[in-house]
């Protein structure tokens, strides 16, 4: 479905993403980890187009996308959540939702009940007429993701979804991600810090440092990768 292949991002000299390649399937949920800095933000900021790549193509269902504004991309199925969130502040939470919708509409994918189902699912029935800021933060960023699901995605990221979360929020936040895959096929691709969560959640990992490539494959051959271990060795779990 999403095919990252040699990606780079300079700025003005910092390489903060070298030559990076790999894909995720149609109905797959794919971890990126990687130490702070290691340039996961970036990636999905390429992929998203809210940045253009140095060099590199990305491709979504074999139809390269890099050269196309950000708005033509979430037209063609690519949806992201933000690590700072991005909330309209002034409209309801339902209007923050409907916004998203009407990028869609006439769209033949539609599946009118997926953002209903959704809304009960992410909790935020009883909130629809709330202001986002009057929210707690995990309400907030649940809003965040149904905002991204309505736009009917192919192609899902979310960029640490889980912070700010207590861990209760957060064993509920990665059931429903995987009651989002089954609800709506899309291939998703989670940032995380929790290795627990992103090991039950996720069944390819790719692994970035310092805006290079690991590894990428399936959790277990990834997290016994020599390289993967020695880069985060000494850095206790801050993974
Ligand atoms: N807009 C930017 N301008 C300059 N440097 C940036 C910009 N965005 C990110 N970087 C740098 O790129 C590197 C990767 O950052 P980021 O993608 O945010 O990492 P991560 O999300 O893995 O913590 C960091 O060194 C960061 O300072
Ligand atoms: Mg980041």
């Amino acid at each position: 479905m999403l095919q990252v292949r040699g990606i780079s991002k300079n700025f003005g000299g910092v390489q903060a993403v070298n030559d990076v390649s790999f894909s995720v399937g149609a109905n797959e949920v794919h971890g990126l980890i990687g130490p702070n800095g290691a340039g996961k933000t970036t990636m999905i900021n390429l992929i998203s187009g809210l940045l253009s790549v140095t060099s590199g193509e990305i491709t979504v269902e074999g139809e390269r996308i890099d050269n196309l504004p950000a708005e033509k991309r979430a037209r063609k199925g690519v949806a992201r959540t933000f690590q700072n969130l991005r909330l309209f502040r002034n409209l309801t939470v339902r209007r923050n939702i409907e916004v998203a919708e009407l990028q869609v509409r006439g769209m033949a994918t539609a599946d009118p009940g997926l953002v209903e189902d959704a809304i009960d699912r992410f909790g935020l029935r009883d909130v629809l007429g709330e202001a986002p800021d009057s929210l707690p933060y995990g309400q907030m960023r649940r809003l965040e993701i149904v905002r991204a699901l309505a736009l009917r995605p192919r192609v899902l990221m979310l960029d640490e979804p889980a912070a700010g979360m207590n861990p209760e929020e957060t064993d509920a936040l990665f059931r429903n991600i995987t009651w989002l895959r089954n609800r709506h096929p899309c291939a998703i691709l989670l940032i995380d810090h929790d290795l627990k969560f992103i090991m039950s959640a996720c069944e390819r990992l790719t692994v970035m440092n310092m805006g290079s490539l690991l590894a990428s494959g399936l959790p277990q051959e990834v997290t016994t990768n020599k390289e993967v271990i020695s880069a985060y060795l000494g850095q206790g779990d801050n993974i």
